[in-house]
């Protein structure tokens, strides 16, 4: 690969260095190319532009490989649990035993939330989406925790850490709580991070809750999956607002916004809902792919396509699977996941999906599974974000420990040249 990429603008040359990734991926670096040319890029969605070098996460789209501090997903969701993997993305290496009962000790040093913020929550009407809730809460959380964080103390950032991963998930099953007319539960220090989940979304005073533990290690799974994806868009939602220097509560809160975005994190919820309509309407899933496929029809074939997989996303693998197998071990016969597997079969043998390289993602059947659980739909989203958390934290931590620059993207003018102000009287 050479070393440089050369520009040729109005006759004059130009040569940029080029970077290879430890995967042989290839970036030209275009640090310098405004001030040598005068030009800048247009790149809208940023679908070819690298934004950051990271050693988090390494996606390959054509290949359709997912891997995290360098381990394959497939093991991870295998050998791992999500806490392990959580500090894994952050810090960069699989803890030791020691190492994560001491990580799981220091982040219950954090898991009670102030009790003023319930004052905050109960600002909300009952219907309000539990992601818009969570991102006020989280900004909240800013209130009670005023101290910014010293990214370049280790002890400071750690606390940071525990903190966020102790916090969120609570506020996080808070909005389901409030949404059910609920009293807010507190976390059990004596318990599991994901047996709380459980118990803080659907322990009630009047009677004892023991969580299915087949339920408990399907969610650990999932929240795997969903840890980190690279620059997605609501990871660089969290770094581009960090990147002002904004705290760690306030750049996690923009991220839980763009997530929910039914083109992003918030397709999980949007599948459930495709699949409950097709199913109103006789299930008949051709009906839908023609209207995935006509240009004058804005529906999309919700949970399908990626920005970089242009082959099946390893995690709806991984999270077909565990479908099949957690529906047959709770004896939950779905018809939704017949009609998902249906429109995944006559999708795939599409030609509009197939040269558009159109595989399921991750969304497509995880609602499927929550469904299963007793999640209800409109909390799908919500667990997206506690599953991509860490690599949020992570992200964040990168970008501020290295130092990265403001982000402050350029652009093309294509507006009115200089005009005289005109009067009321000549308007
Ligand atoms: C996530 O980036 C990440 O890593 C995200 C994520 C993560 O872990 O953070 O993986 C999580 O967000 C997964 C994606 C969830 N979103 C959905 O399932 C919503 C449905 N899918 C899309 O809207 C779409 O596929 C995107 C948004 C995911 C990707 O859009 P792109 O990359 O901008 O692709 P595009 O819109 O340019 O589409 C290319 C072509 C177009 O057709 P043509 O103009 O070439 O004729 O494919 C078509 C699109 O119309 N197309 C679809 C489609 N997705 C793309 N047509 C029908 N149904 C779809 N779902």
């Amino acid at each position: 690969m050479s070393k440089t990429a050369i520009l040729e603008i109005d006759g004059n040359r130009h040569e940029f260095p080029v970077l290879v990734g430890t995967e042989n991926e290839v970036a030209i670096d275009i640090d310098k190319l405004r001030s040598a040319t005068g030009a800048i890029t247009l790149d809208p969605g940023y679908k070819n532009s690298g934004s950051c070098k990271s050693e988090i996460t390494f996606l390959d789209g054509e290949e359709g490989i997912l891997r995290y501090r360098g381990y394959s997903i497939e093991e991870l969701a295998e050998k791992a649990d999500f806490l392990e993997v959580s500090y894994l993305l952050i810090f960069g290496e699989l803890p030791t035993a020691k190492q994560l009962e001491q990580f799981e000790t220091d982040i219950r040093k954090y898991t009670l939330v102030n009790e003023e913020m319930k004052n905050i929550i109960d600002g909300f009407p009952k219907n309000a989406h539990p992601m818009g809730v969570l991102s006020c809460l989280t900004s909240a959380l800013t209130a009670f925790n005023p101290k910014s964080v010293n990214v370049d103390s280790e002890k400071d950032m750690y606390e940071a850490v525990c903190k966020t991963m102790g916090k969120f998930l609570v506020i996080a099953t808070w909005t389901y709580r409030k949404s059910m007319g609920f009293p807010l539960n507190y976390y059990d220090n004596t318990k599991g991070y994901v047996e709380n989940f459980m118990r803080l979304m659907f322990e009630l005073p009047t009677g004892p809750y023991t969580p299915d533990p087949t339920i408990v290690a399907a969610l650990d799974k999932l929240f795997i999956l969903h840890a980190d994806h690279e620059q997605n868009c609501s990871t660089s939602t969290v770094r581009m607002v960090g990147s002002s220097h904004a705290g760690l509560f306030a750049s996690i809160s923009a991220g839980v916004s763009a997530l929910w975005g039914p083109l992003h994190g918030g397709a999980n919820q949007a599948v459930l809902e495709m699949l409950e309509e097709i199913q109103k309407n006789g299930g008949d899933a051709d009906k839908y792919l023609a209207k995935a496929k006509d240009k004058n029809d804005p529906f999309r074939l919700m949970g399908f396509g990626h920005r970089v997989y242009k082959n099946f996303d390893p995690r709806a693998k991984i999270i077909k699977k565990a479908a099949d197998e957690v529906l047959a071990t709770l004896g939950v016969n779905d018809p939704i996941l017949n009609i998902a597997k249906k429109l995944e079969e006559a999708a795939l043998e599409d030609e509009y999906f197939k040269s558009r390289n159109l595989y399921p993602n991750v969304d497509f059947y995880s609602g499927i599974i929550y469904r299963a659980l007793g999640i209800p739909t409109d909390m799908f989203t919500v667990l997206f974000a506690i599953g991509r958390l860490p690599g949020w934290i992570a992200q964040w931590k990168e970008m501020r420990v290295n130092k990265e620059p403001i982000g402050r993207p350029r652009q093309v003018y294509v507006g009115s040249p200089l005009r005289d102000f005109v009067p009321f009287e000549k308007r």
